[in-house]
């Protein structure tokens, strides 16, 4: 995969986009080496992802313009499509992708930061869909997730002007959790990726389900995923060995000791 570095840390798979000199914009080759990175991660042993960009520049700067540049209205669907694909298998992954965001996250770099279940950010990172400055829409997702994460009113605004916003703006706007120094970054994403790789795996699974499944829908049908997925919880040892511990008073309930647990 030569624009996608993995790695793994205890629990924790760390996947690098590795184009720094085009700073990280996404080509067909990069969208084809992330999707066979997160095709070959061990799901039996790897319990949360971190997505990334090398250096400290840029997260990603958006899709190859120079690529986009001569497509066809067909040729341009399909490249819309091949994005959208690969945003759609991250959205839905198994487990939660977290987007530690360095620096540059405009167009389809914003795209793919939001298709992750939560972003942290550097201080420097600046985010936005410039693309009608480009004479083209948003195309791997930005019209449908911006407007899901940030509010109709604003997505808007910030579409119709391509304007890019800074890390503190960000925050402001819920596009990101919690911003961060460049050399806090990574050390923070691990942080929060152990402790969700900690908890039972099966339940993290089954809660980033009901949430995706649950936010597509209306209340009612969503509290019925919600039960069923519930329900399927007390098939599980995590359940029997977690709610165990609480009864036996063997260990604070709220100290984190579900590292043993299976995914069974
Ligand atoms: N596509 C292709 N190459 C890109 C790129 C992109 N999106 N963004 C940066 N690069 C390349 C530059 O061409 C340059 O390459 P060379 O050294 O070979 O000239 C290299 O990366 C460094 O970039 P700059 O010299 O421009 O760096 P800078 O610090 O002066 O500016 C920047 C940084 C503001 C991010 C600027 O590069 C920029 O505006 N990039 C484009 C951002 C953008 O418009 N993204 C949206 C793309 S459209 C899209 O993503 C559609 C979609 O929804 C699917």
């Amino acid at each position: 995969m030569g624009f996608v570095k993995y790695e793994v840390q205890d629990a924790v798979g760390i996947i690098t986009i590795d184009r720094e000199k085009a700073l990280n914009a996404l080509n067909s080759e990069v969208l084809d080496d992330l999707n066979a990175a997160f095709d070959n991660v061990d799901l039996d042993t790897v319990r949360c992802l971190i997505l990334t960009g090398a250096g400290d520049k840029s997260f990603v700067a958006g899709a190859d313009i120079g690529e986009m540049s001569t497509l066809t209205k067909a040729e341009g669907e399909a490249f819309g499509k091949k994005g959208n694909d690969l945003f759609l298998k991250i959205e839905s992954f198994p487990i939660p992708v977290i987007a530690a965001v360095n620096g540059f996250a405009l167009g389809g770099g914003c795209e793919i930061a939001m298709s992750c279940d939560f972003r942290i950010c550097s201080e420097n990172a600046m985010f936005g869909q410039p693309e009608v400055g480009l004479g083209i829409t948003p195309g791997f997702g930005g019209t449908q997730r911006l407007a899901r994460l940030v509010g109709m009113g604003m997505a808007k605004q910030m579409i119709y002007t391509a304007r890019n916003i800074k890390s503190d703006e960000a925050l402001r706007i819920g596009l990101v959790n919690q911003v961060v120094s460049s050399e806090e970054l990574l050390p923070t994403a691990k942080k929060i990726a152990s402790t969700i790789a900690m908890q039972a795996p099966i339940a993290v699974r089954a809660c980033k389900k009901a949430i995706n499944d649950g936010y597509q829908t209306d209340i009612n049908s969503g509290a019925a995923i919600e039960e069923k997925l519930f329900g399927s919880c007390f098939e599980t040892e995590d359940q029997r060995e977690g709610m165990g511990n609480f009864l036996k008073k063997k260990d604070d309930p709220t100290k984190v000791k579900h590292v043993a647990f299976q995914n069974k």
